[in-house]
């Protein structure tokens, strides 16, 4: 079983890049499934039908979301007839929407699994008991289980790595917007990275506008953040699980920017 994840996609030069790269990279690595975190797509903040229909013809199977899943409100209209689309599985109780989803590839399938931190974000139920509640869940159908951990804190997204090691088949950090160089397989069989990184603009700050930002750190003023335009980015892993044990066999990153260009 073969995996492609691509972090946060931000705005229009997230969906942009997915355009322009998603099928060069499925002819590449030949993955079985290819999952987007979409928790930016629309302007930055959040997804709309439309965008989602956009992310899913660019080539994706899943997306997953986070801290930013509610902030386009027409999702409350749709999220509960995508069964391709999943929010973190720790919202509370009342929340639309799921945690967790499958994908059946040939006679295989594949669980994927949405989860959020609590350190440096908003207070919602444990995400680590809630690993444990959905894993149990996916465990009676599947070996292959990859998590999206959607969390601020590097020490946090570590500690989810560990505490799911050998249980899931991987655990993949997003939210950050910066890849991490920390790729690897635990002992036990988890492939791991705090964080996969960002889709879309290359020369904003995670994706924003950068004077802005400047600005707000200089004065600490209420300041307008925007999806920036100009040169872009996309930002990825490409995993391969073991069809039998469903254990991560290697996690390759992806990073195609004008740095480091993509070659077929
Ligand atoms: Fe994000
Ligand atoms: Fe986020």
């Amino acid at each position: 079983m073969k995996l492609l994840f691509i972090g946060d996609v931000v705005g229009s030069p997230g969906r942009n890049m997915l355009k322009e790269y998603l099928k060069k990279l499925q002819s590449k690595y030949r993955p079985d499934v290819t999952i987007v975190n979409g928790e930016n797509a629309a302007a930055g903040k959040g997804i709309t039908e439309k965008v989602y229909h956009e992310i899913k013809e660019a080539g994706a199977n899943v997306i997953t979301l986070g801290n930013h899943s509610w902030d386009k409100k027409e999702i409350f209209e749709f999220i509960d007839d995508k069964h391709d689309m999943i929010r973190p599985g720790n919202f509370p109780e009342g929340n639309p929407g799921t945690g967790i989803t499958y994908k059946q590839v040939g006679s295989q399938t594949i669980a994927v699994i949405s989860l959020q931190g609590r350190t440096f974000m908003p207070p919602i139920d444990c995400p680590f008991r809630k690993a444990d509640e959905l894993i149990a869940e996916a465990s009676e159908k599947t070996k292959h289980i990859l998590v999206d951990f959607h969390a601020e804190a590097t020490s946090e997204k570590q500690a989810m790595g560990w505490y799911l090691d050998g249980r899931a088949s991987a655990v993949v950090g997003t939210h950050t917007h910066v890849q991490t160089a920390d790729n690897r397989i635990l002992p036990e069989g988890t492939g791991f990275i705090t964080d996969v990184g960002m889709t879309g603009p290359y020369d904003g700050i995670l994706g924003v506008d950068k004077e802005a930002v400047i600005h707000k750190f200089l004065t600490n003023l209420p300041t307008r953040f925007e999806v920036t335009k100009g040169r872009e980015q996309l930002n990825g892993v490409f995993i391969s699980l073991n069809k039998q044990t469903g254990n991560a066999e290697s996690i390759k990153r992806i990073v195609i920017n004008d740095d480091q260009p993509f070659f077929d």
